[in-house]
């Protein structure tokens, strides 16, 4: 090391040396003395220690040269460099064991001539050489050594190892050979060969630069390490700070007692993770999100939604299944002992069934029950699930409008839930259950998406098996899942989710059929239901007609049964009152206990006993429906007025009628000018509900001749029927349903078009045609001459025409018979 060094007293230049051309040489190990620098030095070879000996007696003056290996022991003249130092023994120290500390300054560069003894110790002849500094450019040494103390300047305040005092000292060196030396010696971390590189070069201005050199690269190594040093230090502080802070809250944690029960619930989490059977890749989605949540602090919002999200990703039933047993004579005995009739979808089922039996790989087509409502499609699915020992779930599609119904919100929403179909399918835990969506035809769409769009991937089997849930974000396997749906009328389906389903229709029951589901199954029902057995309570035959007659005018057996509840209620609050004989419920009973009828076969003769009024069939999503079609007229200026909320075709097809009476009026002794001083007004009622179709056609124009001839219509024929410009009646749809509804408010003779016969031996059961008289006519003056009236208040039966339908019922014939009109007009 340097050691106080004062360049002043010291200088070479200044102060002219007598140097002895012979001098003994200490050979240095690793290390380079310079000119006017102080140093340090061990002694510990044997020769060595002799030499110093020797010159502290002669003058101290001695000549140090680095050796070109440190590792030689015995160094001759070709083991050490060329150049070397004069050198001044300031200081001696003798240690304990021998060895000897010094303290050495450099006086001159000198060149080694030759070795003149080697024992003791080396002694050389030498020569003292001098800088060369002829054609000097100042100002360019200047530059340089400005350069040079910059650049150490920078050194020394980055390296740790280099004293803030050597840059003092190297500002006040004004001259440029010793600055060199100085700082080459100043270096610690350059090697013996590049400092003796700056010793050998004479030339002042080369041994600057390559001073300089040595600077700049020092400079990056120093840079480049602390550069390193900075990143290694921020890694290790992030790592200990987080470790800091982890164990902070671990002890928070515990201080509250939370940290516990996390472990605990994470512990849980991960057996249930494994347990839950998941396909690999939602395995690996479960377990990267268990990871982050051990990783969150319990208080966090995150960590509830987090941990939610994983509730769902193990409660899913990924691999758990019912076992199928498809036995098709114990799926029809289970099916037959669940609902009465139903023939026609019972087998259709079997069919379904056998064909998934016979090859299980088979991708089915989705079922979809169509029909008005309370006829049993749900609880048809229903038994179908039992019958297979498979589990029912239900979701009902009435009024959703928003897709993420069906598949869910992301989890980014605030109280994100899954769609339907994996809350169903959480709740069945099974992943093969049948799955029944019902009211398909009440699916709504608007700016939310559109739901009938994510059912179209739940219901297609060839991309069923990877659903994804928005919610759940990882795909499941509905590919299992028997989906049936149901709707009450098909029209509002979109045609793509139409074309995936199956069609199955259920019509409305007739009276007979819905005695028989009475009988079977609803009373059982509603007794049990009230807590009550067929010892307590029985229902009389007559009692049930009576219900279906009077107090309810359906398709299906919702009302009816709802009826039956309420006697039973009854029944049961006489028990608990105390009155605990059984009851048998007849028709005198129900009228007691469920109040006057509220709807009375009479009323449709009362109805249409003044003229103007008609009775039409018209066909709803609720099944089938009859309705009066009212004709009024007034003075006016020929004007038509339809209300009712009718449609345009609807409208139509009431003008149509009034142009045809209007130039067939004389056939039917209507004053053929009525029309300029008259306003007719045409109203079809339940206002409320709109209405359009052209089946109305004929009742319409039947009601306007009524009022325009004055002849009443017969209250026990009903009609339906378009009706053209000439008069033709031309086919309609809904056959089965309207005939079903007429047939049950008492209807006993429908007209119907001629060209609608395929439907009506087809589609009418031998039951529903019992005691039924069908017109079918192609002109509606056969119309208008089966339900029109004589003017005649006078009316009795005409003879040899009983009043049929009174007679089948076991009732007296009406008082007041009615005359069937003339063929031909009067
Ligand atoms: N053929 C039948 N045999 C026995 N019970 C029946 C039959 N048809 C309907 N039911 C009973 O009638 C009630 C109503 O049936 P369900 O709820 O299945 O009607 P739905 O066709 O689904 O009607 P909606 O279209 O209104 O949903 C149920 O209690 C059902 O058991
Ligand atoms: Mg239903």
């Amino acid at each position: 090391m340097t050691d106080d060094l004062k360049p002043e007293d010291v200088s070479a230049a200044e102060r002219p040396l007598s140097i002895p051309s012979e001098l003994p040489i200490l050979p240095l190990r690793d290390t380079v003395l310079f000119p006017n620098s102080f140093m340090p030095l061990a002694v510990a070879r044997e020769s060595s220690v002799r030499l110093i000996d020797d010159a502290i007696v002669n003058g101290k003056l001695i000549a140090v040269f680095a050796q070109l290996d440190a590792a030689v022991d015995e160094p001759g003249q070709a083991d050490l460099y060329g150049v070397g130092t004069a050198t001044h023994i300031h200081k001696m120290f003798k240690l304990p064991d021998g060895s000897l500390r010094l303290i050495v300054q450099g006086l001159a560069r000198l060149r080694l001539d030759e070795v003149v003894s080697t024992h003791p110790y080396l002694r050389a002849r030498v020569t003292v050489v001098t800088e060369d500094t002829h054609d000097v450019d100042r100002l360019e040494i200047d530059a340089l050594a400005r350069n040079i103390k910059t650049n150490f300047q920078q050194v020394v305040s980055l390296s740790p190892l280099l004293s803030d005092d050597l840059q003092t000292l190297a500002t006040n060196i004004t001259e440029p050979g010793r600055l060199a030396d100085f700082i080459a010696s100043s270096l610690t971390t350059i090697s013996t060969a590049v400092k003796q590189e700056v010793l050998e070069t004479l030339d002042i201005r080369a041994r600057m630069d390559a001073l300089n050199r040595i600077l700049i690269k020092e400079l990056e190594v120093l840079e480049l390490g602390s550069k390193i040093q900075s990143q290694v230090q921020s890694e290790v502080g992030k790592n200990q700070r987080e470790y800091f802070l982890r164990e902070q809250m671990k002890a928070i944690q515990k201080e509250l007692g939370e940290g516990d029960d996390q472990t605990r619930e994470i512990e849980e989490l991960a057996e249930k993770v494994e347990a839950a059977g998941m396909p690999e890749a939602v395995k690996k989605e479960a377990l990267r999100e268990l990871d982050r949540l051990s990783k969150m602090p319990p208080a966090a919002a995150e960590y509830t939604v987090s941990r939610t999200y994983l509730d769902w990703l193990v409660a899913m039933p990924w691999a758990r299944r019912t076992e199928e047993v498809i036995d098709l004579p114990h799926t029809k005995q289970v099916l037959d002992a669940d609902h009465s009739g139903l023939e026609k979808a019972k087998d259709r089922i079997i069919e379904y069934l056998a064909v998934r039996k016979l090859n299980p790989a088979t991708k089915g087509p989705i079922l979809c029950f169509v029909g008005p409502p309370g006829v049993g499609k749900t609880s048809l699915a229903r038994s179908i699930a039992g019958s297979l020992g498979r589990k029912f779930v239900r979701v009902s599609l009435g009024g959703m409008r928003d897709e993420a119904e069906i598949r869910g919100h992301r989890r980014t929403y605030i109280g994100a839930l899954p769609g339907q179909i994996i809350q169903g399918l959480r709740r069945a835990e099974s992943k093969n259950p049948v799955f029944i969506l019902d009211e398909i035809d009440k699916l709504g769409a608007d700016f939310r998406g559109d739901p009938s769009a994510a059912l179209l991937e739940v219901l297609d089997p060839e991309q069923n098996n990877t659903f994804r849930d928005h919610y759940l974000d990882v795909p499941f396997d509905l590919s299992e899942v028997l989906f049936i749906t149901t709707a009450n009328v098909l029209d509002p389906v979109p045609p793509a989710l139409r074309d995936r389903m199956e069609v199955l229709e259920i019509a409305g029951y007739t009276e007979e059929e819905k005695l028989k589901i009475a009988t079977d199954h609803l009373v059982d029902k509603q007794v049990k239901n009230h807590g009550m057995t067929n010892e307590h309570v029985t229902f009389t035959g007559e009692a049930l007609r009576r219900i279906v007659r009077g107090y309810t005018r359906e398709a299906g057996v919702r009302n009816l049964e709802r009826e039956i509840g309420a006697i039973c209620r009854k029944v049961a609050r006489r028990r608990a009152e105390g009155d605990e004989s059984a009851v048998e419920v007849g028709a005198e009973t129900v009228l007691q206990m469920l109040g006057a009828p509220r709807f009375l076969d009479e009323e449709m003769e009362e109805r249409t006993k003044e003229p103007g009024v008609s009775i039409g069939m018209a066909w709803t999503p609720a099944g089938g429906e009859v309705l009066f079609i009212e004709a009024s007229r007034m003075t006016g200026t020929g004007t038509l007025t339809l209300t009712g909320q009718l449609g345009e075709v609807m409208k139509e097809s009431a003008r149509a009628g009034l142009s045809w009476l209007r130039t067939h009026a004389r056939e039917y002794g209507i004053d053929p000018d009525f029309f300029r001083n008259v306003e007719l007004h045409v109203h079809v009622p339940s206002g409320a509900i709109p209405k359009d179709g052209p089946s109305a056609g004929v009742t319409m124009t039947t009601a306007m001749a009524s009022e325009l001839t004055g002849r009443p219509v017969r209250g026990d024929v009903a009609m339906t029927g378009e009706i053209t410009l000439s008069g033709r009646v031309l086919p309609v749809g809904g056959i089965k349903e309207k005939v079903l509804a007429a047939r049950r408010v008492g209807i006993s003779e429908v007209i119907l078009p001629k060209q609608n016969a395929k439907n009506v031996n087809e589609d009418l059961t031998p039951e529903l045609r019992q005691g039924l008289t069908v017109h079918l006519v192609s002109t509606i003056d056969e119309v208008l001459a089966l339900s029109l009236q004589p003017v005649s208040t006078d009316l009795r039966p005409t003879p040899g025409e009983p009043d049929r339908r009174r007679k089948e019922e076991g009732k007296p014939e009406a008082k007041r018979g009615r005359a069937y009109a003339p063929r031909s007009p009067a």
